[in-house]
């Protein structure tokens, strides 16, 4: 007999149970949820542009022309001219030789290890790296071993005792569940000494992290990948860019391998043209129009300043992550709830999505959000920390 319900008992007594939450209105920085208007802080639309209206009058086009579904995966017929666009167009956006699109960000890291791993293959991932990296290692069957969180040290003394064939250090550019930042250059750095590759994930990162003003705001943004080595580069489209799908820059060979070997690209049916072809489109808008990002840059800073002048004690990052340690599940779920009432919406981040006894609010900032907004989160923030 089937033990789900023993199963489903559990995950409630130890306050896991996770429910979802409907929206009845577009994504966007004020959202209808349960027949009222609330504050979204709990979304990765970083630059407000899933409802976009100059981006949905360019969908609305695209789907006039290339109808709705793909229709088959993309090496049967289901990939289209808009595909081959945006990947030129990304490739040399961040100074890679090829690029692949993909169908989602899980996926990509899924498929890249699946195509690539053999049998000596050794992944060395950050302790808080996102579950689809970790889960990529588990599902390609390649051994897997963990760094403490940001310790290169740790990374550099396991890698050197390493004996594998093949080595990759995989890691997320800034953290999805604490808003830091992977020192890209030193990770690099110990890749080229030890041989091992570099995979980097900048979900959080790709349309968003202005490290050079010059350049298409990412994690590469101001390193020179002449020098800089990184072997594969990750990113998605479904957080700042407003989208969906995602896509993995290399070198030649490496994405080559992958359209070859990669089970979840082969197998499973190509996104909608429509989308990949507005995708390009939003891409060339947060290149063109600067308020996008500096919008956000000046919320983050704002969400620092006014925090700090409040004494919210936060765990302040300089990117749109922000989060503030609550330590247990159960007080994660009340808070959530009271700020719901109160107009806020908020998402906890429970164990086991981060450790146990690191259970913490995530607050997401966006560029469509007002100081008003910010401040009545920080507000309602102090009172429940009193
Ligand atoms: C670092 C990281 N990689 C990958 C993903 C998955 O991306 P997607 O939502 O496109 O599947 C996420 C999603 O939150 C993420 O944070």
């Amino acid at each position: 007999m089937s033990n789900f319900k023993n199963r489903l008992k559990i995950i409630k007594d130890e306050n896991r149970y996770r429910e979802r939450i409907s929206l009845y209105s577009a994504q966007d920085t004020i959202v209808r949820v349960e027949g009222k208007s609330v504050t979204n802080f709990a979304s990765n639309n970083y630059l407000s542009l899933a409802n976009n209206k100059s981006l949905k009058g360019i969908f609305k086009n695209f789907i006039e022309k290339y109808g709705i579904g793909s229709g088959s995966s993309p090496l049967i017929s289901g990939y289209n001219k808009e595909y081959k666009k945006l990947e030129l167009y990304i490739s040399k956006l961040l100074g890679f030789e090829s690029t692949l699109i993909t169908n989602s960000g899980y996926l990509a890291n899924v498929g890249l290890l699946n195509a690539i791993s053999e049998r000596e293959t050794t992944v060395f991932q950050d302790r808080l790296n996102h579950n689809s990296i970790i889960e990529s290692s588990r599902l390609s069957r390649t051994n897997l071993i963990r760094y403490k969180h940001l310790d290169y040290e740790d990374l550099l003394s396991k890698i050197t005792k390493a004996k594998s064939a093949t080595k990759i250090i995989y890691t997320d550019s800034v953290f999805s569940m604490t808003g830091e930042k992977a020192d890209i250059v030193a990770l690099s750095n110990i890749a080229k000494k030890t041989k091992s590759l570099l995979f980097v994930d900048d979900a959080h990162g790709f349309g968003v992290l202005r490290l050079d003003k010059k350049r298409f705001p990412s994690c590469v943004s101001n390193i020179n990948l002449k020098k800089v080595k990184i072997d594969a580069y990750i990113a998605t489209f479904g957080k700042a860019i407003g989208t969906h799908g995602a896509f993995i820059s290399g070198s030649k060979d490496i994405i080559e391998l992958l359209i070859q070997k990669s089970k979840p690209y082969i197998y499973s049916t190509a996104l909608p043209p429509a989308i990949i072809a507005t995708t390009l489109e939003s891409i060339k808008m947060i290149k063109r129009d600067l308020s996008l990002i500096t919008n956000l840059t000046d919320n983050i800073r704002y969400f620092q300043e006014y925090s700090s002048k409040k004494k919210l004690k936060v765990n302040i990052s300089d990117t749109a992550i922000q989060t503030l340690k609550i330590g247990n599940p159960k007080s994660v779920i009340n808070i959530c709830k009271k700020a719901m009432k109160q107009g806020i919406f908020i998402q906890g981040i429970r164990y086991p999505t981060v450790p146990k006894d690191n259970d913490l609010i995530r607050i997401n900032l966006c560029s469509g959000h007002t100081k008003k907004q910010i401040q009545s989160l920080i507000e309602f923030l102090i009172k429940i920390q009193e």
